[in-house]
């Protein structure tokens, strides 16, 4: 797989999506957020759970948005716990390569090998997340870190 040119066809795929977004409607917010799970999810073999997670009024748990991949039991998420609540407290992206080195890790399934939470800023906020979980060990590069990044910006006008 070329990860520049996937990731470029990603994005661009991405921005069609994202253009047909109704402000602030959350049902159309999900939907599209749910396009862009599948969109993950369908073109890079290694992400095996794509999901959101979204911060909830209070600002202090974040609960899981639209997905794709086996349902998780962590469906809210305080703050601070798991990979995901460190991810929201710190609003940087946590980049765990091997999850079995980890102690504060909240696990879905004995399958997942690493993972990558990306945080969503909305007016120097983090609003939302990006959560990928892969059966890979190691599998992402500062490509991955780069374009989940720009899918991020540009996922933070709907909220
Ligand atoms: N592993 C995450 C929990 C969410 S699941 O991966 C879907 C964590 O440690 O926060």
């Amino acid at each position: 797989m070329d990860k520049s040119q996937t990731f470029a066809e990603i994005l661009d795929r991405a921005r069609v999506i994202l253009a047909a977004a109704p402000a602030n409607a959350q049902a159309g917010r999900d939907g599209m957020l749910q396009q862009l799970c599948q969109l993950l999810a369908d073109r890079v073999d290694y992400y095996n759970w794509v999901g959101f997670y979204i911060v909830e009024p209070g600002g202090t748990t974040l609960r899981l948005g639209p997905y794709v991949g086996e349902p998780t039991d962590h469906v809210v998420i305080p703050f601070g716990r798991g990979i995901c609540g460190q991810a929201a407290a710190t609003g940087k992206t946590f980049l765990i390569q091997d999850v079995s080195s980890e102690t504060n890790y909240l696990s879905c399934s004995i399958c997942v090998r690493s993972e990558i939470v990306l945080p969503i800023y909305k007016d120097a906020k983090v609003v939302a997340e990006l959560d990928i979980d892969s059966h890979t060990l190691a599998p992402f590069t500062t490509e991955d870190e780069a374009a989940l990044g720009e899918l991020c910006r540009m996922t933070a006008t709907l909220f």
